[in-house]
């Protein structure tokens, strides 16, 4: 399967994912991914930044408080649509485009800095999208972004529970298994089929690079490593979402920033 495969899902998934996640239920994001990945956010005040997978739009809302203006894209239409309707209802000054990461629409060194939350893993081209951010950031500038955890969030993650129903460890495996874009179906823990209705659940292909697939093409592409975070849910988190507790064991997510020297 390659993106052009795997956007055509996501685009099937983006009318759900959006009612969902704008109801709250993507609580791992909300409570655990963003908040720490906007800690590692160096001071972007005044920047201007390219958001790449923006979905529909939500932490490129958060983030256009942060800096002077930013730039969101995503190759799904619905989802395109949904963040540009929030944009009109609610104007924060973010132009959104209808695009590829793999063919940014955009010359080189435009951006002073650039984020993907949680899109660059979602098609197996990786390095072509990487060497495309690289392209678009001005020398100076850094590229932002959070996956799944290499390490920890393999297929066969499971997680092993006390008698009070509390994860205690994680057993994992498969870690060196390749994956082309089989199908994962599923939705988020608390959209139970009361709150989803008529929604149907995720169909979202899986794709895998080990830690050092990452951080080699990173580098071969250019970029210097500046910082790396394995975000885990604080016990503010906890208090309001018991069942996040699993990502205290062992976390489901890992944060790169990495720079364009
Ligand atoms: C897990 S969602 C994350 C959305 C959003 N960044 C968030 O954190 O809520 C992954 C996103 O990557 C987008 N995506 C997938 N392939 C893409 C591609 N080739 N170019 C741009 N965006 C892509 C999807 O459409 C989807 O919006």
């Amino acid at each position: 399967m390659d993106h052009r495969e795997a956007g055509r899902y996501w685009n099937d998934n983006a009318e759900g994912w959006t009612q969902l996640s704008r109801a709250g239920h993507d609580t791992f994001r909300d409570w655990v991914n963003t908040p720490a990945f906007l800690e590692l956010l160096p001071d972007v005040s005044g920047k201007h930044g390219l958001d790449i997978g923006c979905g529909e739009g939500h932490n490129t809302r958060i983030l256009s408080e942060c800096c002077a203006h930013v730039t969101a894209l995503d190759y799904s239409e619905v989802f395109i649509r949904h963040a540009r309707a929030h944009e009109v209802t609610e104007a924060r000054g973010i132009s959104h485009v209808h695009g590829n990461a793999l063919e940014l629409p955009f010359p080189e060194n435009t951006f002073d800095f650039a984020t993907a939350f949680m899109s660059l893993m979602e098609f197996p081209e990786t390095e072509e999208a990487l060497a495309e951010a690289y392209r678009v950031i001005k020398p100076g500038g850094f590229l932002q972004f959070s996956i799944t955890h290499p390490c920890f969030n393999t297929t066969t993650r499971k997680n092993i529970r006390d008698e009070a129903g509390q994860v205690t460890a994680v057993q994992y495996g498969d870690y060196f298994a390749a994956a082309n874009g089989e199908i994962e179906t599923w939705t988020f823990s608390t959209a139970t089929e009361e709150v989803r209705g008529d929604i149907p659940l995720f169909q979202v292909p899986d794709f895998r690079k080990t830690l050092s697939e990452w951080v080699n093409i990173l580098v071969s592409v250019g970029f210097q490593i500046q910082a790396m975070r394995e975000p885990y849910p604080t016990d503010a988190a906890l208090a309001a979402h018991p069942s996040l507790q699993a990502g205290r064991i062992a976390p489901f997510f890992i944060h790169f920033r990495a720079g364009k020297p």
